[in-house]
């Protein structure tokens, strides 16, 4: 399973992702990590990994089309097979969506349908809702709308800050993550 990875963010999930695969837990490999922030921390990571990155600027590009043309020709040429998102705050558009039909996954901060789109976390913590999540799901047009293919609950108890939920959403995220990219695998092999 040939993988690119789209972040923009840290790469807490990045980095989760390939120590699946070190260990063991996903049989999968990353050939390319897309940034659209110079100043991302993944793209060290990626870096110190070894994983080839692309990074752009959206606004050196005419519109989406044209940079989504570039990367869709980037994971083309090294045969990437799944687009996983990470941290990556744009909507993916119709070339990249129509290339990789159904190969598409993002994972949110949050039990989709509630808290779509940005800080989702501080909208679970502004609201006070006891219990939030992680959400995994099929990407399409949408803000956080695609099919979900799993999730897992968060309780935020009384006490937490929301630096404590963000810990334990994080803490979730890095084993949810790598174990559904796996059973896509799985899946993709039982046809
Ligand atoms: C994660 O919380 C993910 O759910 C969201 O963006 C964040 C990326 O974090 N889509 P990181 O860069 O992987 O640490």
């Amino acid at each position: 399973m040939n993988l690119a990875v789209f972040a923009s963010g840290t790469g807490s999930n990045f980095d989760a992702v390939m120590n699946a695969i070190e260990n063991g837990n996903l049989d999968a490999r990353v050939s390319l990590l897309v940034s659209d922030r110079i100043d991302a921390g993944v793209i060290e990571k990626a870096q110190k990994r070894h994983v080839d990155t692309v990074v752009f600027n959206p606004k050196s590009f005419v519109n989406k089309e044209a940079f989504e043309r570039a990367l869709l020709a980037d994971c083309k040429d090294r045969g990437v097979e799944w687009i996983i998102l990470a941290g990556y705050m744009r909507l993916i558009g119709p070339t990249l969506l129509t290339a990789y039909e159904d190969r598409i996954v993002n994972i949110h901060p949050s039990l989709l349908p509630a808290f779509p789109g940005k800080d989702a976390i501080g909208q679970a913590f502004e609201k006070k809702v006891k219990i939030t999540g992680v959400t995994v799901h099929f990407v399409d047009d949408g803000m956080d709308t695609g099919p979900i293919i799993d999730q897992e609950a968060v309780r935020i108890e009384a006490q937490d800050r929301k630096e404590d939920v963000e810990r334990k959403i994080q803490a979730v995220e890095h084993v949810l993550y790598p174990r559904v990219i796996q059973s896509l695998k799985a899946k993709e092999e039982s046809k």
